[in-house]
């Protein structure tokens, strides 16, 4: 480097962003960070080195919420240190808004999802706090700063209209407001020209959407997207079971680039625990909707989120989970014990369920579903997976890594590294604790 570009890259501002929580919340930070380049800041790895730190939040569970104060009390110190700012963004600054100055007040803004678009006037110091929801929201993706050079995310709809009595997510990201269609578009094939190939659609209720003009559906939206040249794959997430509509199966069935692994949260298998968190199905019609999508979509892999010891759980309710559990065979999940959330209306509709009963629950579960994922796994062995190819992998160097389309992370080896974006042909030899390994073929 010459000595006038060493001394202006030192000269320049640098940021920090710590990121938790869902997909949503990955995209705020490429947004936030594709800002601040546009404002001159360097991205930074090391909090120490950086003259701003963001912390971007999350609080769907309790536990979330505390993991951020404790970093606050850390980088206070850093603080005291040496002159940084430090940001509170994300689902906890929304929830929290002004309460986090009072208790943290050498944080200096606090700045809500609604915002993000809105990054300038908290830089500006116009705003210390931030946490409506502007009717201008100023999505700008020509300034993301992604974090794949294989796959973009895509936001078609924030928010969410349904009131789950268990999820912070309505109050943390407001109502649902649906991009428009032309928008969505053009930022898929933007993304497509910059060599991203595998497309992820994004949204608290991704299956909601609807055009704000045309009125156009999330199977309109799915036919357009999959029909680009240059959208080898595209994946959606989170579907909610009740938005499911023969539209969105026979958009699936009729593009072969559209994935096949299709995340569904059911949360609970019994239908007295899902009426109390009000999730507008039961357990029969969910197990009809997973039935009618295999009909059309014979090879597609479902996985889901489950919550254990809501309020008024019973050992029975419980029981039906497992069942489900067994009857549709998830290829994988994610659960979660019961963490009661802030102006939610659950904690009111049934009585807590013991933690130590909740904790037992959760190992249960998490047995059944092993032994669940280890046999969907085995069932791969001999069979070829087309391998969306990543880099080198994480543990072993010599091994090439990349996502099957039922998202499973397959190491494999290749006689020369294909280029990076490149779909492989992969046969898989082997099963491992969560992933496969195989060789390429031709
Ligand atoms: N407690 C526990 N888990 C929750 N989730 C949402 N809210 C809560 C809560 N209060 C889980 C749901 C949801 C996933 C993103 O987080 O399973 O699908």
């Amino acid at each position: 480097m010459s000595s006038a570009i060493s001394q202006s890259v030192a000269a320049q501002k640098t940021f920090f962003i710590e990121t938790w929580g869902c997909q949503m919340n990955d995209l705020d930070t490429q947004r936030m960070s594709g800002h601040l380049k546009l404002r001159g800041y360097r991205r930074v790895n090391d909090e120490s080195s950086a003259d701003l730190i963001l912390l971007n939040t999350c609080s769907i569970r309790e536990k979330s919420e505390h993991k951020m104060f404790t970093r606050l009390g850390y980088l206070r110190e850093l603080k005291q240190q040496k002159g940084i700012r430090i940001g509170v963004c994300g689902c906890v600054a929304q929830q929290e808004g002004e309460a986090i100055l009072s208790r943290a007040p050498f944080v200096d803004f606090v700045i809500g999802p609604g915002n993000v678009g809105h990054l300038d006037s908290v830089l500006d110091g116009d705003t210390r706090v931030a946490v409506d929801f502007p009717q201008d929201r100023r999505y700008d993706y020509l300034s993301l700063d992604r974090s794949s050079a294989v796959r973009a995310q895509v936001t078609i709809i924030e928010g969410c209209n349904k009131n789950c009595t268990f999820c912070i997510v309505p109050t943390t990201r407001g109502r649902e407001v649906s991009r428009p269609f032309d928008d969505i578009l053009c930022e898929v094939e933007h993304a497509i020209s910059t060599g991203r190939g595998e497309i992820e659609l994004l949204g608290q209720t991704v299956n909601a959407y609807t055009c704000p003009s045309s009125g156009r559906d999330f199977a309109d939206l799915l036919r357009n997207v999959a029909g680009l040249a240059g959208v080898h794959r595209l994946r959606f997430i989170t579907s909610h079971p009740a938005e499911v509509t023969s539209g969105m199966i026979g958009a699936i069935r009729d593009h072969d680039n559209i994935s096949r692994f299709l995340h569904l949260p059911v949360q609970s298998g019994s239908s007295s625990v899902l009426r109390r968190m009000k999730r507008l199905y039961t357990r029969e019609r969910y197990l009809e909707i997973v039935a009618e999508i295999r009909r059309e979509v014979p090879d597609v892999l479902f996985s889901t989120d489950i919550i254990v010891g809501f309020p008024g759980e019973t050992e029975k309710d419980f029981a039906e989970t497992l069942s489900l559990l067994e009857e549709v065979r998830f290829g994988s999940f994610f659960a979660f014990k019961y963490s009661p959330r802030p102006g939610t209306a659950a904690p009111r509709i049934g009585s807590p369920v013991d933690d130590a009963i909740a904790s037992e629950r959760l190992v249960r579960l998490f047995a059944l579903q092993e032994s669940i994922e280890q046999e969907t796994l085995r069932n791969y062995l001999g069979t070829t997976q087309e391998v969306l190819y990543e880099g080198p992998s994480r543990h072993d160097e010599a091994m090439s890594s990349g996502k099957s389309d039922h998202n499973w992370t397959v190491n494999f080896s290749v006689p020369a590294r294909p280029e990076v974006g490149t779909m492989v042909q992969v046969l898989i030899r082997e099963v491992r604790h969560h992933s496969l390994r195989g060789e390429a073929v031709t």
